[in-house]
């Protein structure tokens, strides 16, 4: 692994204008459970009753029994060493920006300035009836399910199945990675469209593709160039070690 791990950091400081493109995997050691694994949240509610919008606008007190357990382990998530490392390449210049599949607002908290939220966010929330936007906390004494002023119970800002992903989202997410020379991909099944054409994209404008997972995902055996196997937070961490000590090598030589 230490080679891959080294070429990977090669590749990232030769080339820089890095985008990385995360999913739940990179918030696993937070103690956020993602989806499709065997502990995933999919095994546990199914998406099709509990993740669509239609399913939330029939049966809203059924999914906000979902999103009611999500509020209290990402009230507990703090960012791993996988976001802070994303957070300190780009800091030091080699990452362009990030888009993140996740609403955990991990990125931001780890110090990550440019961040694409692709589903959205549960920091804020919106009534489905008559439209009007509210932040978390100024719901939070309203109990869960929060009820909006007009009655009808809120949604968060979190994409559901079956809505759009906000167009600047997905603008911003295409004019990064038709730019981007590498495309580091972190703790993704890349099973999810539109979030999953993303690395074909970047690919087709000619990037590099490295891909931090514990295991293949759907593009690992197609267009991912260099797969480094193991867990975000110790991968990601020492591969932004190597990418940093050596531009730190790089300045001292002039
Ligand atoms: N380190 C690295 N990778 C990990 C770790 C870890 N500690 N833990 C899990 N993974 C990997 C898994 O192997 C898997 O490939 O992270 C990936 C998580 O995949 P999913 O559970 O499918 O999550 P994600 O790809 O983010 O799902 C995309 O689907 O349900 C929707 O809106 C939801 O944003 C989500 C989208």
């Amino acid at each position: 692994m230490i080679d891959r791990l080294v070429q990977a950091a090669e590749v990232l400081s030769a080339r820089g204008r890095v985008v990385v493109l995360t999913g739940a995997g990179i918030s696993v050691e937070s103690g956020i459970p993602d989806f499709r694994s065997e502990e995933g949240l999919w095994t546990r509610y199914d998406p099709y009753e509990y993740a669509t919008v239609s399913a939330f606008r029939s049966e809203p007190r059924k999914v906000w029994r979902m999103l009611a357990e999500m509020e209290q382990v990402l009230d507990r998530a703090r960012p791993n060493p996988a976001h802070a490392a994303v957070a300190r390449l780009e800091a030091a210049g080699v990452v362009e920006g990030v888009i993140t599949q996740n609403i955990d607002g991990l990125h931001q908290a780890a110090g990550s300035r440019n961040v694409v939220e692709f589903h959205g966010c549960h920091r804020t929330l919106t009534c489905l009836a008559c439209g009007r936007a509210f932040g978390r906390d100024e719901v939070r004494s309203r109990g869960v399910p929060p009820p909006c002023d007009c009655g009808a119970l809120l949604k968060p800002d979190v994409i559901f199945f079956g809505e759009e992903i906000p167009s600047r989202a997905l603008e911003e997410s295409h004019r990064l990675v038709r730019a981007c020379r590498v495309l580091l991909v972190v703790g993704t099944s890349a099973e999810v469209a539109p979030a999953s054409h993303m690395p074909w994209l970047a690919k087709r404008a000619g990037a590099i593709v490295v891909e931090v997972n514990l295991r293949p995902s759907a593009i690992t055996a197609t267009i991912t160039d260099l797969h480094l196997a193991g867990p975000a937070g110790e991968v990601v961490h020492r591969l932004a070690e190597h990418v940093l000590a050596g531009r730190g090598a790089a300045a001292r030589t002039g």
